[in-house]
């Protein structure tokens, strides 16, 4: 049996509905990415911040406990695209925790951005020694069950 985790960060609920939603189909643990300091509240706020530290490559820290991953097989990793890319909390994420022997399966969600542009971001993120399966942007439940059936991801 396979055991998978659900890791993302959400700032205003939409990749938040994307890693509930792959938790109804795959069952699996799922923990959402708080920074340690807190956003701004208000669009214009946070997304002031938000492309400060995109602009800034900064170090998000992180204020959520992590599981030692070793445990898991699988492990979704959902962000929102910031400037194109992951946001600076994912590159915290992975500096920080140790995912060898763990596939990471990614999953975006934007206004506009493809998945793949962010991929770039993301692979710099994730560093060497740790294999990425697939991937997709969420675009509703539909499409979240095919792509987890596609790849066999469902339990
Ligand atoms: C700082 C910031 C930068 C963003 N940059 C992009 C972008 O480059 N491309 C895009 O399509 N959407 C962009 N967005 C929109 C978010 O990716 C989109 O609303 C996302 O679904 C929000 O996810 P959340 O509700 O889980 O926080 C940006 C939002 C913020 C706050």
């Amino acid at each position: 049996m396979t055991k998978s985790l659900i890791m993302y960060f959400s700032l205003s609920g939409a990749t938040k509905t994307a890693a509930e939603t792959i938790r109804k189909y795959t069952h699996s643990d799922i923990i959402r990415l708080e920074p340690k300091t807190p956003y701004p509240t208000g669009y214009s706020q946070y997304s002031k911040v938000g492309m400060q530290q995109m602009q800034d490559k900064a170090n998000v820290a992180i204020k959520t406990k992590i599981p030692d991953l070793h445990q898991y097989d699988y492990i979704f990793v959902g962000y929102p695209t910031w400037d194109g890319q992951v946001p600076r909390i994912i590159n915290t994420m992975f500096a920080e925790n140790d995912f060898s022997g763990s596939c990471v399966v990614p999953f975006s969600t934007s206004v506009s951005t493809s998945f793949e542009d962010t991929l770039g971001s993301l692979k710099a993120a994730v560093g060497d020694g740790v294999s990425i399966v697939g991937g997709f942007r969420y675009s509703g439940e539909g499409q979240a069950r095919d792509y987890l059936n596609t790849y066999n991801l469902t339990d």
